[in-house]
């Protein structure tokens, strides 16, 4: 199950990234925010972040306006790794590198269907369990 969720600004990439999902039969839990009112990002990461530390969602999707602010917040969680990526080659590295369990996207950086290519590659991408990546994700959390 992939937790959802947006602020403001990530609000209308988040309907697309939801229809998306949909569309190809992937489980989600949209978490809002549930209209374009402004609200506050870090609120919308611990929503997100929670679900991910208790066990209800395996991975989740962040969106603000640039993704950096919710990003910030996200990685504030022990155990959170997400990861702002406007870029197939960093959605797929940091999943294969880094294990990361959040992808961060910026509403207003990113077209729709750029970022669908993202989603796509983030949540199709396992992690390489290669020894040298787990070590240095275990420092991470140390
Ligand atoms: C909201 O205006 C904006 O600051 C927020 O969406 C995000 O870009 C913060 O990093």
């Amino acid at each position: 199950m992939i937790a959802i969720a947006s602020d403001h600004g990530g609000f209308v990439l988040k309907q697309e990234i939801m229809a998306h999902l949909e569309s190809k039969g992937v489980a989600f839990k949209d978490f809002g925010a549930f209209d374009d009112k402004a609200v506050d990002y870090p609120d919308y990461a611990k929503l997100v972040t929670s679900a991910i530390i208790n066990g209800e969602c395996s991975e989740g999707i962040l969106i603000c306006g640039t993704g950096i602010g919710i990003s910030i917040a996200a990685n504030k969680v022990a155990g959170i790794r997400c990861a702002l990526c406007h870029d197939v080659f960093s959605a797929e590295a940091t999943r294969l590198h880094n294990d990361a369990n959040v992808l961060a996207l910026g509403g207003r950086v990113i077209g729709p269907s750029h970022a669908l290519r993202v989603v796509d590659a983030f949540l199709s991408t396992p992690f390489s369990n290669e020894e040298r990546h787990i070590n240095r994700i275990a420092k991470i959390e140390n």
